[in-house]
């Protein structure tokens, strides 16, 4: 007799769709049956100058300790985060990538009957990790593409334990500023934990949007979560961090994998926030490269969501999908986003100048052939 191990899922994953990454090089390589190194990938919001000189070293210095476990608490890299970022060392959570924060703040505070509020066209990781622990997802409908920060307290209700917020947003780029994220952290009750995703945040500090860590000290009950898989441009080594009172870091550690960071991470991502020259050029690198995706946008007459982010989500209307095909078979791939509620948009990461080139000739192309 055999089960139906669908239906045996507990209800909230049978309703889950998996993630959807963005096409791997080799995989279009393959398809096209092209060089891989032709290939444009704008489809990852990964940093296009690969990993740093300094992250570089610090791996090629811990492959000699491979055969040994990482150091489980992190200590060196907690550390140096705790002094960037002005607090106790028992503050600091590490995760394997920010992903893993995400999960381990949903294990720890979400159950069935519980539930976790997020914008529409927020990042697809919240109605995941909300879901595969039972728990419901609140989803409050978007305005102006961005997150509805007074609609989404409305939704708290006396079942909700976790609000999932990113500034930027992915992939919409949209932002809120310091006063609106005042207003929101004011009113949420004290027992519901906001959790501030500020994955793109080194693209945008120092701009419009509040420095979530500023807010650490007035609110126990927020969590602000970080990546080096951005700015940073360790994507494939999987490390970001979360930083809150030290109580939900104790609760998160309970729930926490052993060695979720491992030893080529940790030593890359010390090296990595030590480097500032190298973030200092991520961010030139971006603004320029926005910059020449939207005048390339304006002379081909697409509109665009306003982005802080290392992407933008560009207005395709009706064919958003053939164009995507279209850029494919030219080599390039970008996001397609109808599954965040977006048929009409594809997001691009900013790339090198001349990979920002490349897709601006293939979109010209595509859309003159349509
Ligand atoms: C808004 C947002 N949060 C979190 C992440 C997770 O990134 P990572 O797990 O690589 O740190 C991403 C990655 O795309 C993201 O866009």
């Amino acid at each position: 007799m055999s089960g139906d191990f669908l239906a045996l899922a507990q209800p909230g994953v049978q309703q889950l769709s998996p993630y959807v990454p963005g096409k791997p090089v080799d995989e279009l390589a393959r398809e096209l049956e092209i060089d891989p190194a032709t290939i444009v990938k704008l489809a990852s919001n990964e940093n296009p100058m690969g990993a740093g000189p300094k992250a570089l070293e610090a791996i090629r210095n811990e492959l000699a300790e491979l055969t040994r476990y990482p150091d489980g608490n992190g200590f060196a890299l907690k550390s140096l985060l705790a002094e960037r970022c002005g607090v106790q060392l028992d503050q600091v959570t590490l995760g394997n990538g920010s992903n893993d924060i995400l999960e381990l703040v949903a294990r720890a505070y979400l159950a069935p009957g519980l539930n976790a509020v997020f914008s529409e066209h927020a990042f697809a990781v919240y109605p995941i990790v909300t879901q595969a622990v039972g728990a419901q997802a609140r989803v409050v409908p978007a305005k102006d593409w961005g997150h509805d920060l007074p609609a989404m307290l409305e939704a708290i209700d006396s079942d909700t334990r976790v609000v999932f917020i990113a500034n930027p947003n992915n992939p919409t780029g949209t932002w809120f500023g310091v006063d609106a994220l005042n207003e929101f952290l004011q009113d949420v009750p004290e027992r519901v934990l906001v959790v501030l995703d500020e994955a793109y945040i080194e693209y945008a500090e120092g701009g419009e949007l509040p420095d979530g860590l500023e807010f650490l000290s007035a609110y126990p009950n927020l969590l602000v979560s970080r990546t080096f898989s951005k700015a940073y441009g360790l994507a494939a080594l999987r490390v970001g961090y979360g930083l809150s009172t030290t109580v939900v870091a104790d609760v998160l550690n309970r729930v926490r994998q052993p060695f979720n960071v491992n030893s080529l991470a940790l030593a890359a991502a010390c090296a990595a926030l030590q480097d500032a020259d190298y973030l200092a050029e991520s961010r030139r690198l971006n603004e320029a490269g926005m910059q020449q995706l939207l005048d390339g946008f304006r002379e081909l007459g697409l509109g665009w969501i306003p982005s802080r982010g290392n992407f933008i989500a560009v207005d395709l209307g009706q064919v958003a999908a053939p164009v995507y095909q279209g850029l494919l078979r030219e080599g390039v791939i970008v996001r397609p986003v109808a599954n965040y509620g977006m048929p009409n948009h594809l997001r691009i990461t900013i790339g090198l100048p001349a990979e920002n080139t490349r897709l601006l000739e293939a979109l010209a192309k595509v859309l003159a052939c349509g």
